[in-house]
């Protein structure tokens, strides 16, 4: 009896054992040691440095925090608007190495580029299971989505079409605020008298130069033009084009002799210092200004639209979707319902200068910068960006940055809008 007793025991005994090696498995942890792919999310994105990781370290902790199951590898690569980043990330995906979720604009980069090339699993369901459909703003869903179907998730909203000034050097120069060209131009000429350069620049990636470029066009052409000029039905040759293409150049008088070895970080600090007054920079810079420079909200820094854009917003829009081939698909959506929640925008956002994606987010987090591009988005005729990939194809994107490059040492607008009527050809 006694031994009968002891085999049922130890019966018992493996069965509990096998029991809990299998709960271990179900939870993906390794039994060889090693970690496996599951329970590991690799976020690809270009926030590294000074004013970019701030919001995407807080982001992960958060998420770290919530799901102790889930390791998060931050997998950026440095330099602004994606400049290496996108090459090291069409590399992996063509060599069907994708990363769990990557960075991506809403608009033709994410929809002609990545969906078109039939690399992304479309999201519908988790619009659905979380009821996100009513919580973000239609147009930016329509912006990542292309045929009905929804294929990433928007984390912020950056506004382009800012320019950001040293408050003390506009008082001590007295400055006011310019709406129009001309104002702008008077306030760049007194400036100038007072040995300070008015417009910082940093070119050494063409894109900041391409961003005041579109801009200017935007202030020119209007919104509605602004968006058939991308959508090819207004040539580049078109005489408002040509006088953009004059405005630009213009503004280009403005800028520091040694914009070509700067990057953006590099230019705003010339801000910052007082040697220049003014930048046009995506709201990202208010994230480096505040976390990064010390400077606060409208007392060191004071913020307007650009010239001529006033009721405009120029929309740059981060978002992750599900690439196609991915080994723990499970874990990937459970990280990219966090990053659509209320919780993870509002921890986000307030560093990285951007809004939320989400209308229902906690206005209280934001400061008066956050708050009034709030109010703005919500009142402005919204338009996509071209220097961040929104507007156009990344073919055209990439000539009309080459384009962009020589018309800033050259000058030449002939030589500029031919350049940018042929590379018409990529939209
Ligand atoms: C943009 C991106 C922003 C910011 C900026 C500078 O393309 O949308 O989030 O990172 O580049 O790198």
């Amino acid at each position: 009896m006694k031994k009968l007793f002891s085999v049922i025991l130890l019966l018992a005994l493996a069965l509990v054992l096998a029991a809990c090696s299998g709960s271990d498995d179900a939870e993906g942890s390794s039994d060889s040691g090693e970690e496996k792919s599951e329970n590991k999310v690799e976020i690809f994105s270009w926030w590294t440095g000074a004013g970019e990781e701030d919001g995407l370290l807080a982001l992960i902790d958060l998420f770290e925090k919530e799901h102790p199951e889930i390791k998060v590898e931050n997998a950026a690569v440095a330099g602004g608007a994606g400049t290496n980043a996108k090459a090291v990330l069409a590399t992996r995906m063509q060599g069907d190495d994708p990363p769990s979720t990557f960075q991506v604009h809403g608009g033709d980069e994410l929809n002609e580029g990545w969906v078109a090339a039939g690399k992304m699993e479309p999201l519908n369901e988790l619009y659905e299971k979380n009821g996100w459909k009513g919580k973000f703003p239609e147009e930016l869903i329509d912006l990542v989505s292309k045929d009905g179907d929804i294929y990433s998730v928007p984390v912020n909203i950056h506004r382009g079409n800012v320019i950001f000034y040293n408050k003390k050097v506009f008082e001590d120069n007295g400055i006011e605020e310019p709406e129009t060209f001309e104002e702008f131009f008077a306030a760049s000429e007194k400036l100038k008298k007072a040995g300070i350069t008015p417009v910082a620049l940093g070119d050494k990636n063409s894109w900041p130069a391409t961003q005041i470029f579109e801009n200017v066009l935007l202030g020119v052409l209007g919104p509605d033009d602004y968006k058939k000029l991308f959508a090819g039905e207004i040539p580049f040759d078109d005489e408002r084009v040509v006088e953009a293409a004059e405005q630009f150049g213009k503004v280009l008088d403005n800028i520091n002799e040694d914009h070509a070895a700067r990057n953006w970080q590099d230019s705003a600090q010339l801000v910052s210092n007082g040697e220049a007054a003014m930048i046009n920079m995506g709201d990202w810079a208010k994230g480096y200004f505040v976390n990064d420079l010390d400077m606060e909200t409208n007392k060191d820094f004071g913020f307007f639209e650009f010239p001529g854009t006033k009721g405009e917003f120029q929309v740059i829009t981060d978002t992750f979707g599900l690439p196609k081939g991915i080994e723990n698909p499970k874990d990937v959506k459970e990280f990219l319902t966090f990053l659509g929640s209320t919780e993870a925008q509002d921890v986000f956002n307030p560093l990285k200068g951007s809004i939320p994606a989400r209308t229902d987010a906690d206005e209280s987090k934001y400061d008066e910068y956050g708050k009034e591009a709030m109010q703005d988005f919500k009142d402005s005729r919204l338009v996509p960006s071209l220097a961040h990939g929104s507007a156009a194809a990344a073919g055209f994107l990439t000539k009309a940055n080459q384009a962009v490059n020589i018309f800033v040492t050259q000058r030449d607008v002939d030589n500029f809008i031919q350049a940018l009527k042929s590379a018409s050809s990529e939209l």
